[in-house]
C-alpha cells in the first residue's frame, strides 16, 4: 500500500516508517520540516500528490507541561492539524490513523481503561488530543484512533534515556511512584499500526505495552537491566510540582473482540536496550 507518515522525524514516526518500509509498503515519510500539519493547503497538496491508501498521522505537540502555557499551538497541531490530515485523506479516499493518548482519562478508575470508558482529560495536552480524536473521526469515516501511553523509542528524548543519563551521573534520581501506566516501545507500536492499517477495524483502539507499572518501578527495571547501580528515590507527584496535572492511573487495555496486543512492557524495554546497544556498537565502529 502507498502510505504517508506525518511527523516522521518523531520517535513513533521513525519506527512506523522503518516497519512499513520493511514489510513492502511504499512510504512517503514527511517530517515537520517537510510538512506542517497546521497548514491545510500544504496538507491537501501533499496528500493529493501522493494519493496514498492511508495516512498515518504521527505529528503532534507532545510537551505535556509546555502545552499548559501554549494551548493555542498545542491545539493547532493536535486538534485542527489532525482534522486537516483526516480531511485530506478523505478527499482521496484514504484511511487515516490518529495516535492519541492515555491522558484523555482522569485516572480515577482502579482498573485499566477500556475504549468505552468515559474521557475526562486533566490537562491542556489531553484536551487537545481528545479534540484531535473527534476532528479525525468527524472528517474521515475510515479512521483509526489509537490511544497509547508512555512511549519510548529512537531519537533520544525519552524516559529511558533520561534515566540512563541521570543514573550515569551518579546523583540520586527522584521518580514518582503514584502514577501508573503502560510503558510502550515504539518499535512494537509501529508494527501494530502497520498491521492495523491493512484492516477495516475503524474506531478507537487501546494499544500499549501489556502489563503496567509506576514510573518508579519502570526506572528500577531500566537500571536493573542496564546493570547501573543508581540511587533511585521514590517521590510523589505533588513533590515534583509539574505544571500539568497527570492521571494517577492511565493503564490501557483493549476490550475489542479481536485486539492487536503488544508485547509486555518489560519485553519492550529489553528490545529497546538491545537496539540501543547495537547502535552504540555501530557508532563506535
Ligand atoms: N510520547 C509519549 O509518551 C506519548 C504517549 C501517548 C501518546 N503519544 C502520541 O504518540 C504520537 C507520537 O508521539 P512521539 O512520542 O513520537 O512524539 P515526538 O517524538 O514528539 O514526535 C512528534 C513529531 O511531530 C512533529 N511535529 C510537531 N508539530 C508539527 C507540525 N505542526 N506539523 C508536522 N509535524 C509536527 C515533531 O517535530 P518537531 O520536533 O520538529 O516539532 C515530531 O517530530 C503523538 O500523537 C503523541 O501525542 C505519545
Amino acid at each position: 500500500m502507498k502510505l504517508i507518515v506525518t511527523g516522521a522525524g518523531g520517535m513513533l514516526g521513525q519506527d512506523v516508517v522503518t516497519v512499513a518500509t520493511s514489510v513492502g509498503h511504499e512510504v512517503t515519510a514527511l517530517s515537520h520540516d517537510d510538512l506542517d500539519v497546521t497548514d491545510p493547503a500544504a496538507v491537501e497538496r501533499a496528500v493529493t500528490r501522493q494519493r496514498p491508501g492511508a495516512v498515518i498521522n504521527c505529528a503532534a505537540y507532545t510537551d505535556v507541561d509546555g502545552a499548559e502555557a501554549n494551548e493555542s499551538t498545542a491545539s493547532q497541531v493536535n486538534a485542527e492539524g489532525a482534522g486537516f490530515v483526516a480531511d485530506a485523506a478523505h478527499q482521496v479516499d484514504a484511511k487515516v490513523v490518529y495516535v492519541s493518548t492515555d491522558y484523555v482519562f482522569d485516572g480515577s478508575k482502579r482498573e485499566p481503561y477500556l475504549e468505552t470508558d468515559e474521557t475526562e482529560p486533566l490537562q491542556v495536552y489531553g484536551r487537545t488530543k481528545l479534540a484531535g480524536e473527534r476532528a479525525t473521526s468527524l472528517a474521515n469515516g475510515r479512521s483509526f484512533i489509537i490511544r497509547s501511553s508512555w512511549l519510548f523509542g529512537p531519537g533520544g528524548g525519552n524516559f529511558v534515556e533520561t534515566m540512563l543519563r541521570l543514573g550515569g551521573e551518579g546523583k540520586p534520581v527522584m521518580v514518582v511512584h503514584d502514577q501508573v501506566g503502560c510503558p510502550t516501545y515504539t518499535g512494537h507500536l509501529g508494527a501494530a499500526l502497520v498491521r492495523l492499517v491493512d484492516s477495516a477495524a475503524y474506531g478507537i483502539h487501546h494499544m500499549a505495552g501489556s502489563g503496567s507499572c509506576s514510573w518508579y518501578e519502570f526506572a528500577l527495571e531500566i537500571f536493573r537491566r542496564s546493570e547501573l547501580d543508581a540511587n533511585v528515590l521514590s517521590s510523589t507527584t505533588e513533590m515534583l510540582g509539574r505544571p500539568a496535572e497527570r492521571p494517577a492511573n492511565s493503564a490501557l487495555v483493549s476490550g475489542r473482540e479481536i485486539p492487536i496486543k503488544l508485547p509486555g512492557w518489560e519485553r519492550g524495554l529489553s528490545d529497546y536496550l538491545e537496539r540501543r546497544a547495537l547502535l552504540q556498537k555501530t557508532e563506535a565502529g
